[in-house]
């Protein structure tokens, strides 16, 4: 476990957070690198000697030094952008472990993908293998391609971010995929290679997942009596992780039971999870400013806002919320700890029992995914610093930002 209490005092690994507060002000992003580490090992392990590529999903958390850290112990990634490319190229990514998915990969996005040789395209329309075949004709080269079904299965979690069903944007329907996949056999610029789906995140039941696998098997079994063969397929991420007291997936149950399904043939597993790889390895710390009664209300004004942590205004999300010194004394209430922006959605936790006075430091916990990659400026509030811990260390890996850094790009008109 990254975060515990030692002496009643929060530590990241083997370093005190008030440390890090010493070091590196507040509010602070902070990382747990063997967390991090575990995490993906254990995706990687529960494999064994199958076949499997297993990609972190970059958008759950793309600061450098994470993508740097898991590149090390030989992870894909799952990019979705130019951005997230260069991101992990820069962090020494191999590109040949890399899938690109995204519903609108432009063709610049594609060119370069292409140039720098990534794995597979994970395709999400007609139209999109339409213009990826283009590129590749007209760079003289082929592309290797994955059909991203939507398999119609419910993951029975919040709808933002339920991606499975016939009403969402992603994917193809099963149908058409032979069709369109007869297409792409015929094309010199496109390699076939896989299947793949992703049906949502924060995924507590493993059945969805297999209802989507046996979808998946059942075109491999079709497309194969066309002489099309299936060499990987990509079953997405979305396991979820425990933010309260959530009952969720065991990993190497989840894995084995896909093992189970697919040992009849040497497909190739590819897993994209981001949530599980990141999000208990990290902590937001804030500190608390004020305390103020409104009627029967109290509030623990923090110097953290949604801006920051955008999840639990965006999809009313439960983040424990942990005092960084548990022997603090101070008001026994249930708080709501609210931020300092402009709009009663400003709120990262609600009607908890702390007992608070000005200055304490607290953690919101299980914040390693979707936190610092969902943050904004709003309110022209600097990003924040994020920092990570390994052991006794600790690195800052991304400079609090200044207030230059707020209008940098920015022009006045001159007339
Ligand atoms: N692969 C694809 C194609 C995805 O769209 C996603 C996440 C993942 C993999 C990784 O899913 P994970 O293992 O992290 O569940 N902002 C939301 C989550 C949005 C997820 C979007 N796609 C949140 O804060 O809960």
């Amino acid at each position: 476990m990254g975060f515990s209490y030692k002496n009643h005092i929060l530590y990241a690994e083997s370093v005190a957070i008030t440390d890090l507060i010493d070091a590196y002000e507040s509010p602070l992003y902070v990382y747990s690198r063997t967390d991090i580490e575990n995490n993906w090992y254990e995706f990687d392990q529960a494999f064994g000697t199958h076949p499997h590529l297993v990609c972190y999903a970059v958008k759950a958390n793309s600061n450098l030094a994470v993508l740097n850290v898991l590149s090390k112990i030989g992870s894909g990634f799952d990019i979705v952008s130019i951005g997230e490319l260069e991101r992990v190229l820069f962090a020494g990514a191999d590109a040949s472990r890399c899938v690109f998915s995204g519903v609108a990969k432009t063709k610049f996005e594609i060119k370069r993908a292409l140039e720098v040789g990534i794995f597979c395209f994970n395709v999400e329309s007609m139209a999109e293998m339409n213009r990826i075949e283009q590129v590749a004709k007209d760079m003289g080269t082929q592309a290797q391609i994955s059909l991203r079904i939507n398999p119609n299965v419910d993951a029975k979690t919040h709808p933002y971010i339920s991606t499975g069903l016939k009403e969402n944007k992603f994917g193809v329907d099963i149908d058409d995929v032979v069709p369109i996949y007869r297409m792409a056999h015929n094309s010199p610029y496109l390699a076939v290679k896989g299947l793949n789906c992703h049906i949502g995140s924060q995924l507590v039941e493993v059945s969805p997942f297999l209802d989507a696998l046996d979808k998946v098997l059942e075109l491999v079994a079709k497309l194969d009596k066309i002489n099309i063969r299936i060499t990987h397929l990509d079953l997405g991420g979305g396991i979820g992780i425990k933010y309260n007291n959530e009952q969720i997936i065991d990993i190497n149950a989840y894995i084995a039971s896909i093992l189970d399904k697919v040992k009849m043939n040497d497909l190739k597993i590819i897993l994209e999870p981001g949530r599980a790889v990141v999000g208990n390895a990290g902590v937001f710390v804030t500190k608390v400013e004020f305390l103020k009664q409104n009627s029967d209300k109290s509030f623990a004004i923090i110097d953290g806002a949604m801006n920051d942590l955008l999840r639990p205004a965006f999809y009313q999300t439960y983040h424990q919320v942990l005092p960084v010194n548990e022997n603090a004394k101070g008001v026994d209430a249930n708080w709501d700890l609210v931020g300092p922006i402009c709009e009663t959605g400003d709120f990262l936790a609600k009607n908890r029992k702390l007992s608070l006075s000005e200055g304490d430091y607290l953690a919101l916990m299980s914040t390693g995914a979707y936190g610092f990659t969902m943050s904004s400026n709003y309110n022209s509030r600097p990003r924040v610093a994020e920092v990570m811990v390994s052991g006794n260390q600790h690195t800052l890996v991304r400079e609090r930002e200044t207030i230059q850094d707020l209008f940098n790009k920015e022009h006045i008109i001159n007339d």
